[in-house]
């Protein structure tokens, strides 16, 4: 498995993302195909920034795309996202990718504590914060994509893991 920044070229790999109603379940519902080479656009646009860092997920020795982690700045915290398509997951590719961004993360030293919102209904996500190493801040109500949901805070970087 390894990580690289996002590339003009993943916009398969974005529908096949964000368009997914499974997929997007936990994460404010699939969004509209026409809105989505705009979102890559802005993606790119940010990753040449450097303003967040929007890494892919390339499975074993193919160039394939298994999905993707983000790490961005959002109402004055940093937050962490990820996303391993179906055929992909139970593989442990989400967990070493999530490790290997707040190692990363953790070299760069810009992003202070890393906040995880993951529903607290999504079992592999909670897994993957508790496995990284976050610590449990408790419950929490996010709004996101226009709706609410019910997340698990979890907080990476605290004294007790740095
Ligand atoms: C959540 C998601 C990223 C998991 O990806 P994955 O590559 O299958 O995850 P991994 O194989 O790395 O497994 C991660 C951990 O979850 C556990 N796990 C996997 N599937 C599980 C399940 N259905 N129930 C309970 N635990 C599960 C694994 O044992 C592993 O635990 P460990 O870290 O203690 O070893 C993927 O299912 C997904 O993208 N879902 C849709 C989008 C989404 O929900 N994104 C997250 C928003 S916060």
């Amino acid at each position: 498995m390894l990580l690289r920044d996002v590339e003009p070229a993943d916009l398969d790999a974005y529908v096949r993302m964000r368009c997914d109603p499974v997929m997007m379940l936990e994460l404010g519902g699939p969004q509209p195909r026409e809105r989505i080479a705009a979102q890559l656009r802005r993606d790119l646009e940010t990753v040449h920034e450097d303003s967040a860092w929007i890494k892919m997920i390339v499975a074993g020795n193919s160039a394939q795309v298994a999905g993707t982690v983000t790490l961005y700045p959002h109402e004055g915290i940093s937050e962490i996202g990820w996303m391993v398509l179906p055929e992909f997951q139970g593989r442990g590719l989400a967990g070493e990718a999530v490790r290997q961004v707040l190692d990363l993360a953790r070299a760069d030293g810009r992003w202070g504590l890393i906040h995880a919102f993951p529903s607290t209904t999504n079992a592999a996500s909670n897994a993957i914060c508790r496995s990284a190493g976050f610590s449990l801040i408790g419950p929490e109500e996010t709004t996101f994509a226009g709706r609410i949901f019910q997340t698990s805070h979890w907080v990476f970087g605290s004294s007790a893991h740095a």
